[in-house]
């Protein structure tokens, strides 16, 4: 394949349609970042070891400087800026706010993702297990321990609800 060619792509992106024309070698993250605008996809080490990056793609977290853009065609993705409903902030983001679990804020868009997939997989997780999925997300500022506690606030607080309701 031709690397200059670029390859025409579609997926659902927050809730919508979207369409791109993307080269074999460009990742979701130079995508969703650089020419999507979704800033809340940061990007930290690029080599996946930090999990700024993070994104959910068919409900599980993945970290976007791994992948390649042309892989998410016919994916349903969520970047942070998704999360947020008309209704207001998601229990997530809310529960953060209230556990003082964001200082500088970079990691924040890719923990919340991550702990949104765990959830939406394993309903109210136990501590052990949110440690375990947030594994990959590195945190230089918090000491993770008010971020695991907002997780499982936010996911009683989710539990029995419709997923479309959060
Ligand atoms: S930027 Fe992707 S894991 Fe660090
Ligand atoms: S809040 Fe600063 S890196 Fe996590």
């Amino acid at each position: 394949m031709n690397p200059e060619e670029k390859i025409r792509i579609s997926f659902r992106l927050n809730g919508r349609e979207v369409e791109a024309h993307v080269l074999p070698g460009e990742t979701a993250l130079h995508l969703l970042r650089e020419r999507l605008g979704l800033r809340g996809v940061k990007e930290g080490c690029g080599i996946g070891e930090c999990g700024a990056c993070t994104i959910v793609v068919d409900k599980k977290a993945v970290n976007s400087c791994l992948m390649l853009a042309a892989q998410l065609h016919g994916c349903e993705v969520l970047t942070v800026e998704g999360l947020e409903s008309p209704v207001g902030l998601h229990p997530l983001q809310e529960a953060f706010l209230e556990h003082d679990a964001i200082q500088c804020g970079y990691c924040t868009p890719g923990m919340l993702l991550s702990a949104y997939a765990l959830i939406i997989s394993r309903g109210v997780p136990t501590r052990e297990e949110i440690v375990r999925a947030l594994a990959g997300n590195l945190c230089r500022c918090t000491g993770y321990h008010q971020i695991v506690d907002a997780v499982q606030d936010a996911a009683r607080r989710m539990a029995g609800k419709e997923e479309g309701r959060w």
